[in-house]
C-alpha cells in the first residue's frame, strides 16, 4: 500500500514514499537486496568517521529470527513477526581513536538507518523502526560487548496487504499520515521563533 507524506513543499519521491507500515507480503528479501541495503549504511557520514553503527540481523524462517523477535515488546512482536528480516541498529558509545564518549553516535547510527531506509524505498522493500524492544534482552541474547548500546529494532520486508492485520493495527495502517509544520521547528534569531 502506498502512503504517499502529504508534503507543504517538494521533495524527492523516495522521501515522500518512505513510511513505515506493519503489513508484510510473504516475500523474501535476497542477498542482493538485503547487502545493497547494509552498503547504504556503511556510506553514512559520521563524526570523524567512526562509523559507530553495528547491525545484528537475523532472517525469516530461521531459529535466529525468533530470538530476535523476542527481544521485541509483544505489542511490535505480533505484527514484526511476518517481517522478512529483523535488525537492531547498535551504537559504539565511544570513539575508537580515543576511547572518549562519542555524543554523536545515536545521531550517525540513525543516519545510517535513514540511508538504509531509502535505499530500501528504492527497491520497493518497507521498514519499520521500533524503540519497544528489551535492550538487556539483545545485550544478552547476542552479547553486545560494553561500550555498545541498542538504538532500535528493525522489521524489514515487502509491503503486505493491511487487511491481514488486526483491527486495530489496519486502522493506524489506513491512518492519514501528518507531521507538524515547519513554524514549529524550524527557528531563526531566537529559539521559538520562526523563518519567515
Ligand atoms: C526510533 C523509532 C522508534 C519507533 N518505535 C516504534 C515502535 O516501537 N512500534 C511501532 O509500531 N512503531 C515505532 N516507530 C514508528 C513510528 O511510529 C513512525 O515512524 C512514525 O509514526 C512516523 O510514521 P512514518 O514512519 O510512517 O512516517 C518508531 C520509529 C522510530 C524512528
Amino acid at each position: 500500500m502506498d502512503k504517499p507524506a502529504p508534503v507543504a513543499h517538494d521533495v524527492h519521491d523516495l522521501i515522500r514514499a518512505r513510511w513505515s507500515p506493519r503489513a508484510f507480503a510473504d516475500r523474501p528479501i535476497d542477498d542482493a537486496a538485503l547487502r545493497s541495503l547494509l552498503e547504504s549504511a556503511r556510506w553514512a557520514a559520521s563524526c570523524f568517521n567512526e562509523q559507530p553503527w553495528r547491525f545484528i540481523v537475523a532472517r525469516r524462517d530461521t531459529d535466529d529470527f525468533n530470538r530476535l523477535l523476542e527481544c521485541l515488546v509483544p505489542g511490535n512482536q505480533v505484527w514484526a513477526n511476518r517481517a522478512s528480516v529483523l535488525m537492531v541498529s547498535v551504537a559504539r558509545m565511544t570513539f575508537t581513536r580515543n576511547d572518549k564518549p562519542n555524543r554523536h553516535a545515536f545521531h550517525d547510527v540513525g543516519l545510517a538507518v535513514s540511508q538504509l531506509s531509502l535505499q530500501a524505498t528504492s527497491l520497493g522493500i518497507v521498514l519499520h523502526q521500533m524503540a519497544g524492544f528489551d535492550r538487556d534482552k539483545v545485550i544478552a541474547t547476542y552479547k553486545v560487548p560494553e561500550g555498545f548500546e541498542p538504538v532500535t529494532a528493525i522489521a524489514l520486508g515487502y509491503p503486505g496487504d493491511p487487511e491481514a492485520l488486526a483491527d486495530d493495527l489496519r486502522e493506524r495502517e489506513l491512518a492519514p499520515r501528518s507531521r507538524m509544520p515547519q513554524k514549529e521547528f524550524v527557528f531563526t534569531k531566537s529559539w521559538g521563533h520562526s523563518l519567515d
